[in-house]
Formats: C-alpha cells, sequence, structure tokens
C-alpha cells in the first residue's frame, strides 16, 4: 500500500512581538480582556520587507532540512494562505523560486484557517494514488496586512506566521501516516468572517478604501459557536471513521483560533487537557499557518512520539471546516 507520511516539520516566526499591553495604547482594550476572552498574550508581525512567500521559504527550508529532501526532489509545492504576495502568480511559485524547486509545478489553495488540512488533504489524495511522491505543504500568513488596526474586537486576534511540512510516499503493509482527511464547506455563512472589498466583487478603489472594505470583518460572537460545533464534528468524524475512541487519540491539534474555542472543543470531546496542543497564547490566530506552526512545535517539544495517533481539526473563513488523522511514523 501507498501511504503518505509526514517526515518534516519546520515553521517561521517573525520576531517582532506585539503583546496585548502594546495593543493597548493602540485601542480601548485591556491585556486582562483578551487574555480572558482568548488567552492570547502576543503575536508575531512581520517586517515591512517581508511577504507571505518569504515566511513560507523560511519555514520550508527548516521542514526540508528535517525531512533530509532536496528541493529539486520536490513534485509540488502547495500554500495555503488567505494573505498571498499577490493576487497572482501563486505565491507557491515564488516558493518554488525562493527554494530551487526546479522540478516541482506549484500552486495556492484558499481555503482560510482550514487551508493546512485541505491541503493535506489534496497531498494524500496525489500520493495514494501514486501520481506524485513528494509534496511540500506549506500554511503561510500576514493577517496584519488585513487587519484593520482600529477595530479592537478583531486586531487583537491575529498573528502572522508559517508552518511546512514535507509529505512522502512510501510503500508499507502497515497503515500509517495520514489516515484519512475530512473536509467541508458551506457557503451561506460567507458573510461572517470576510473581505469584501480588493476582489472582483468590490475592486481597489478609494470608495473602498475610505469605507475599510478592503479590510477583514468578522462577527464573531456567530463564528464563535458555529467553530466550536463544526471542529467538534469534524472531530468525531475522523475518529469514527477509523474506528477509533477519543481514548485511542494521542494528541489533538486544534486550529488557534482563541483558547476559549479549543477548550470549549476539548469539553465536547471528553478530552484531558494534556492531550491538547494549544500554543495560541504565543501567535495569536495565524490562520493556515496555525496546525503547521504547532506540528512542528509539538515535534520540537516531544509531545509527539511514533505511532501516536495525532488528530487535527479546523475551522475558517468560508466557512470551511476538516480534520486528519495521522498515526505519526
Ligand atoms: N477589548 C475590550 N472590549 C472589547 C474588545 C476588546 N478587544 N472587543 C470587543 N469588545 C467589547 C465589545 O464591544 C462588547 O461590548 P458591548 O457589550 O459594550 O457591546 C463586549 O466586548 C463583548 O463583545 P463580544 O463580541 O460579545 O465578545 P465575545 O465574548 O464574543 O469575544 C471574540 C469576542 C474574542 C472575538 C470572540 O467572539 C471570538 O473569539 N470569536 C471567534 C473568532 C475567531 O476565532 N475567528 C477566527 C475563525 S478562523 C478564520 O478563518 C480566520
Amino acid at each position: 500500500m501507498i501511504q503518505a507520511k509526514i517526515i518534516g516539520t519546520g515553521f517561521y516566526a517573525p520576531d517582532k512581538i506585539l503583546t496585548n499591553f502594546d495593543l493597548e495604547k493602540m485601542v480601548d482594550t485591556s491585556d486582562e480582556w483578551i487574555k480572558t476572552r482568548t488567552g492570547i498574550s502576543e503575536r508575531r508581525i512581520a517586517n515591512e520587507k517581508e511577504a507571505c512567500s518569504d515566511l513560507a521559504v523560511k519555514a520550508s527550508k527548516i521542514a526540508l532540512k528535517k525531512a533530509g529532501i532536496k528541493s529539486k526532489d520536490l513534485d509540488l509545492i502547495l500554500v495555503a494562505t488567505a494573505t498571498p504576495d499577490m493576487l497572482f502568480p501563486s505565491t507557491a511559485c515564488m516558493v518554488q523560486l525562493g527554494i530551487g524547486a526546479k522540478n516541482a509545478f506549484a500552486y495556492d489553495l484558499s481555503a482560510a484557517c482550514s487551508g493546512f488540512i485541505y491541503g493535506l488533504s489534496i497531498a494524500e489524495q496525489y500520493i495514494k494514488s501514486g501520481r506524485y511522491k513528494t509534496i511540500l505543504l506549506i500554511g503561510s500568513e500576514i493577517f496584519s496586512r488585513i487587519t484593520d488596526w482600529d477595530d479592537r474586537s478583531t486586531c487583537i486576534l491575529f498573528g502572522d506566521g508559517a508552518g511546512a511540512v514535507v509529505i512522502r510516499a512510501e510503500m508499507t503493509r502497515k497503515k500509517e501516516g495520514i489516515l484519512s482527511t475530512h473536509l467541508h464547506s458551506d457557503g451561506h455563512y460567507h458573510d461572517l468572517l470576510y473581505i469584501p472589498g480588493g476582489g472582483s466583487r468590490l475592486p481597489i478603489s478609494e470608495k473602498i478604501i475610505n469605507e475599510k472594505k478592503h479590510f477583514l470583518k468578522m462577527k464573531g460572537n456567530e463564528t464563535f459557536k458555529v467553530a466550536v460545533r463544526f471542529m467538534v464534528n469534524a472531530a468525531r468524524e475522523a475518529i469514527n471513521y477509523n474506528g477509533y475512541a477519543v481514548e485511542d487519540i494521542h494528541l489533538v491539534i486544534p486550529h488557534q483560533a482563541n483558547k476559549r474555542i479549543i477548550d470549549a472543543v476539548a469539553k465536547k470531546l471528553n478530552l484531558p487537557e494534556e492531550k491538547v496542543f494549544v500554543n495560541v497564547m504565543k501567535y495569536g490566530n495565524t490562520s493556515a499557518a496555525s496546525i503547521p506552526i504547532a506540528l512542528d512545535e509539538a515535534v520540537q517539544k516531544k509531545r509527539i512520539k511514533k505511532n501516536d495517533i495525532i488528530l487535527l481539526t479546523a475551522f475558517g473563513a468560508g466557512f470551511t471546516w476538516g480534520s486528519a488523522l495521522i498515526k505519526w511514523s
């Protein structure tokens, strides 16, 4: 059987740290409010010379090194992002250039905070079908560029960063690596979390800029409730599909949107705290980068061992949501 295995992980977070105390000086908020409502203490902010692909290249080089793979051996580069360098060409093509992956083809995918799990599913299908062998998947975001820094209800939530994984085909008799992926979306919710302007519906103009329609808008409360329900459903789907019980899961890596969302998901799944990986306090919500950053940190902290069953679950604009179950090997 062809299995799709994650053989290297890496992440990059910009040096600049924006703390809740810094935000107190920018908008009417407090460290206490932000910590109680979100669990976030600080987030990273890219410098003005850095674009999405720059972060992605840095994370990718680490993942490739850990995987022991040369960039010329890559078949495909996939970048999950909602904040590309430009509308086109794809950020993935800029990453290809940046790492010198001359034999790969490259494209972006758009599924907001669920982007990494969507990408994992694409990689899984390409590999298990026998079509491609070695895939670099990156979640990279610079949400600081689409944030309205006067809007206290959103500017406290997001951060910049990139996470990357190398996924490779391996022939084994045992089922291991990516066991399954489960994806969903529902466009009915598109206007609970979106950027109204700057695309083909409302092209960029002085009016759009004056109305601040080129910035992210979110109905936080409604998003919160749906996020919990959908992440729990997706998690159960992956567990049931593989014939496991919640007790069989060694570590859950949820999308790092908000500690309260993560706690609510853990409670509904009856998961003890030590089985849930959380780093939202340090990075905020880095959208498509959040799961691969957390995955690499979990590997570095030795929270993941060989043969562990790892559950990923995410939720994002669209709405999109999904899950993946991995047997680490
Ligand atoms: N500081 C102080 N007060 C604030 C702040 C702030 N930063 N932001 C909002 N408030 C105020 C509001 O104005 C409101 O005041 P009012 O009662 O006088 O009107 C009060 O706090 C409560 O506001 P709520 O929006 O009801 O606060 P809530 O408890 O829902 O928390 C939050 C807001 C943190 C945004 C929460 O709704 C949330 O986390 N939602 C999910 C958001 C999310 O994770 N989105 C990402 C999804 S993934 C993706 O694809 C990007």
